[in-house]
């Protein structure tokens, strides 16, 4: 550590800055709000405390020095165009990304990605090592930098690390076609608490350890041998800045672009909005087809009804995102081709990112909110649109393969891949009486008040602060007498993780 060097008492690493570099046309550099879930939520985490935050500004070459923006302390680390080619694109996004989604696409297996993804989690270990104070909490983001709990262990034993996924874990069945799987448990295990999304990405986790490295587990405590502790895997479900988000969907310049965009469109009595990143697991397609085939049979049609989809650009090199991206933009214009008439399109496709104010307005103009993706660790969408239907209108379609569901059971839920029962659900979400909808959306938004991003964060760091698990020197495995209560799993008296069972009981 050089002494010279700022050191801070809360330190998170994720593959992405809260912003990115982009050089623009005159060859100015603007920095813009990086794209994706994470970054909306530990942004609202940590603007509100101490920290700094260790990432990747978003385009090749040199780093950036380290600045101060809105009370985070940023700390870019470097890449190489090969490593944005073979750790971000390759590793990250084509072999994980699919592997930890359900293999919705086939996942890609490169030995130069792998050493790519080793070498760069080094390097984001050693620029950790380097900010964090004595004794230091910090908390390693999502599957991009799975090594760096054990690597950032090894350079600096006084800090206590966490992780968190923010995507699904997959099942062990599927995790196990990854070369590097070994490797990638032992670097998880470095941490004293790893958190997930769902209790089932937990128990996968500790099934894996079991399975794959023969480690002694019990309950959510898997233990490392030779090192005499235990590490926790909890679920603790992210989620949003309520109050923040509807502070500002009350905004009276908010609630009047909202009703801009509801006239810009022709006033049609059902606005339906989708908005992700273009993105495989987001179920766009299955969506698109429902709706193609509700406009045919003529159960829904333009100028009445409307959709607007809007799709974040992500990960544009990245094959079958390329391929995502044509179909999607084929598929929109058959169905305005067949299916639109003049002055009234079927779909607005915008492929655009756009500022939060405008997001909040989107999501009050829309009458049926599709959330309906095929795998999503969360999906933050689905808890934004409610925080901002202050005003109780509004239906949220919301798929049972994604983390969100799990808390949000009054959402009407589909199965995108039942086309026929997802256009019955999305004829529900229009047809249901307003009351009912209205005390739907009640209860979803005091789910999504109860537990905000701020709640969540509170929760981890506790659980973290609980860790690191002693085992008891007993003969034959972990000793239960070692068990500490855990915040985690103390206070999550959600009906969530009340529903899944707990995770298996342990046995080699
Ligand atoms: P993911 O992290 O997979 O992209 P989430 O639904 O969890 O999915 O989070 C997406 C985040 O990105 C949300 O905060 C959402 O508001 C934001 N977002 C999505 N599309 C856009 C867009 N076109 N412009 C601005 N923000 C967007
Ligand atoms: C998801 C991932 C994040 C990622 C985001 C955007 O939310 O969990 O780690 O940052 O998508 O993807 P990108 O590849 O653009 O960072």
């Amino acid at each position: 550590m050089s002494p010279e060097r700022q050191t801070f008492d809360l330190v998170i690493a994720a593959n992405r800055l809260p912003v990115d570099k982009v050089i623009t046309d005159d060859g100015e550099i603007e920095w813009r709000r990086s794209p994706g879930g994470l970054v909306t939520a530990m942004e609202s985490v940590m603007r509100t405390q101490p920290g700094a935050w260790v990432g990747w500004a978003g385009d090749s070459g040199e780093a950036p020095e380290p600045f101060d923006e809105d009370g985070i302390h940023l700390h870019p680390v470097a890449l190489s165009a090969e490593e944005v080619r073979d750790y971000y694109e390759g590793f990250s996004n084509d072999t994980l990304w699919p592997i930890y989604h359900d293999v919705i696409v086939p996942a890609t297996f490169h030995r130069e990605w792998w050493a790519a993804y080793r070498a760069v989690n080094e390097r984001f270990a050693r620029a950790v090592a380097e900010v964090a104070a004595e004794g230091a909490r910090v908390w390693v983001q999502d599957y991009q930098l799975q090594l760096v709990p054990a690597l950032v262990r090894e350079l600096r034993p006084d800090v206590r690390i966490g992780w968190f996924n923010h995507i699904p874990f997959p099942p062990v069945e599927l995790f196990a076609q990854l070369p590097w799987r070994a490797q990638l448990l032992e670097g998880l295990l470095g941490a004293d608490f790893l958190g997930f999304q769902r209790q089932a990405d937990a128990r996968n986790f500790v099934r894996a350890c079991r399975q794959l490295l023969g480690a002694p587990t019990k309950r959510d405590l898997v233990t490392v041998e030779g090192q005499h502790r235990r590490v926790r895997a909890a679920a603790i479900p992210i989620s949003v800045d309520f109050h923040g988000l509807e502070e500002l969907a009350k905004r009276p310049d908010v609630m009047a672009r909202a009703r801009e965009i509801r006239a810009s469109l022709g006033d049609p009595e059902v606005l339906m909005l989708g908005v992700d990143r273009l993105d495989y697991t987001k179920g766009i397609r299955h969506r698109l087809k429902a709706y193609e085939e509700l406009l045919s049979e003529r159960r829904l049609g333009p100028p009445e009804v409307t959709l607007v989809q809007v799709a974040t650009p992500s990960r544009e090199r990245v094959e079958a995102y390329r391929t995502l991206r044509n179909e999607i933009e084929q598929t929109v214009g058959r169905i305005n081709g067949d299916l639109a008439k003049i002055g009234a399109p079927a779909v607005h496709y915008l492929h655009h990112s756009y500022p939060r104010e405008e997001m909040a307005a989107l999501f009050q103009a829309a009458d049926v909110m599709l959330v309906t993706p095929l795998r999503d660790g969360m999906n933050l969408v689905a808890k934004e649109y409610v925080t901002c239907r202050h005003d109780l209108g509004g239906a949220l379609v919301l798929s049972e393969f994604t983390g969100a569901w799990h808390e949000l059971h009054q959402a009407f839920a589909c199965n995108p891949h039942d086309i026929e029962g997802l256009k019955q659900t999305i004829l529900r979400a229009i047809n249901t009486p307003a009351k009912d909808k209205q005390r739907i959306m009640r209860a979803l938004r005091r789910r999504v008040a109860d537990h905000d991003v701020q709640r969540w964060a509170a929760r981890y760091l506790a659980a973290l602060d609980a860790a690191p698990e002693v085992p008891q020197p007993t003969a034959g495995g972990p000793s239960r007498s070692a068990e500490k209560p855990n915040p985690a799993a103390v206070q999550d008296s959600s009906h969530a993780a009340a529903q899944e069972p707990a995770p298996q009981e342990a046995g080699r």
